[in-house]
């Protein structure tokens, strides 16, 4: 077997996972939606991208922090929210949470985590932010905010791109759902990973009981494994501006819209109060014919102007994208599968592992293109080939 010393980048942790994890759950946070053409895109889409060097600059002063929201963050890197991370390890929501305190990046916690939010901002002493899925009765939606106002979270990231669920076929043959189903299919996966079974089902059965959704309110709070047939709180398939209004003036700390692919939804975000937005498709997991997040990227910037923070996600797997999507305009990245594949392969340390992996890439590949600040990460890194907006690139003055 081997350790997370082992796992030189962010695909060998991705492998580490892949050998621990039931295959229902490594396919439930690995693969995409419908033909997974989102999932290759974005990733084609950085891969489009290149860089020209610079040479011979002095590299001594070299740091990666940024101001993110108005606070300091080591590197421009968020936790994106994940749901199930406590199904990959052991309280992996709470393993996530101090990594990131301890990497000085913050961390978001999803609305249907297993770790409860005032356990999370209880133990994890870092930037804590709490994403929201409106659900259709309101009243419990408000609930949840409330519930984070009082645990003192910090941000409030609301998502909007989901609202009536996705098409992820390989759930359907692996037999995977959430609460899991009891077949032959899924016991004898879970069978097969004896490690799994006894370091994150075993653990919670010896300590606070089957897994389930901590978060949701009491009557929805049903056992994730094996509780099949119960309940489920249903998402708002209603919601609109208004609704983003209305939480904005609920909520008294930064307020971040997640999901946005349009230049006009980002004007939108701002105008209903957003500081923040997140330029994402999801990791591909939803519309499978969507641009990729990258692509999508520079003109939301330009229309944005500079009015609200850009926060960036979907196939960030090097710090090289890292490098290309501030490069492009945004102010930080988040980061979904890079540390949920570290805190399968490895809980905490696995998670550490992966932020540090990413913050050492995006140092050498500043260092190769000759900046010591991330505020140096412009347009001029790209070379003439690449598919960013032509008027950046005809306003350059250092084009060959
Ligand atoms: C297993 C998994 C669960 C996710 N759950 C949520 C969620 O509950 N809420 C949300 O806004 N986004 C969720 N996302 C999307 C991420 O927040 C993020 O947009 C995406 O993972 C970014 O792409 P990347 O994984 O390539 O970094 C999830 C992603 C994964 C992989």
């Amino acid at each position: 077997m081997v350790g997370i010393d082992h796992c030189y980048n962010i695909a060998d942790l991705r492998r580490a996972a892949k050998r621990r994890l039931p295959k229902g759950i490594f396919e439930y946070i690995d693969r995409g939606s419908e033909d997974e053409v989102a999932l290759a895109h974005n990733r084609a889409a950085f891969d489009r991208l290149k860089l020209k060097t610079r040479v011979l600059e002095d590299l001594r002063d070299l740091n990666t922090d940024v101001d993110l929201l108005g606070d300091a963050s080591a590197m421009p890197l968020a936790i994106a929210p994940t749901g199930i991370a406590g199904l990959c390890s052991y309280e992996g929501e709470l393993a996530l949470a101090k990594a990131a305190a301890n990497a000085g990046v913050p961390f978001t916690l999803a609305t249907g985590s297993i770790t409860s939010m005032e356990k999370i901002a209880e133990q994890a002493r870092g930037r804590l932010w709490f994403q929201l899925y409106m659900w259709q009765d309101e009243a419990l939606s408000y609930q949840l905010v409330q519930r984070a106002k009082d645990a003192g979270f910090e941000a409030l990231v609301v998502t909007v791109d989901a609202a009536l669920g996705n098409n992820r076929e390989y759930n359907q043959r692996n037999g995977f759902s959430i609460p899991f189903k009891v077949s032959a299919r899924s016991i004898i996966d879970m069978l097969r990973h004896p490690r799994w079974m006894v370091s994150v089902l075993g653990r919670y059965l010896a300590t606070s009981g089957m897994p389930r959704h901590e978060n949701y309110p009491a009557r929805y709070q049903h056992r994730i494994a094996f509780g099949s047939g119960q309940a489920k709180p249903v998402r708002q398939s209603g919601m609109t501006w208004a609704d983003i209004g209305r939480l904005r003036e609920f909520w008294p700390g930064k307020f971040i819209v997640k999901g946005i692919l349009r230049p006009e939804d980002a004007l939108l975000a701002i105008e209903h109060g957003a500081d923040g937005i997140v330029v994402s498709n999801h990791g591909g997991r939803n519309l499978d014919s969507s641009v990729a997040s990258i692509d999508a990227l520079p003109d939301i910037v330009a229309a944005v102007a500079g009015r609200a923070t850009v926060l960036f996600d979907s196939g960030i797997r090097r710090g090289s994208d890292i490098a290309k999507a501030l490069a492009l305009g945004a102010d930080s990245v988040l980061v979904g599968r890079a540390t949920l594949y570290g805190v399968a392969a490895g809980g905490q340390r696995g998670a550490e592992h992966a932020l540090k992996i990413l913050r050492s890439e995006l140092r050498k590949t500043m260092a190769y293109l000759g900046c010591t600040d991330v505020s140096e990460l412009t347009p001029d890194i790209f070379a003439k080939t690449a598919p960013v907006r032509r008027e950046t690139i005809e306003t350059l003055p250092s084009q060959e």
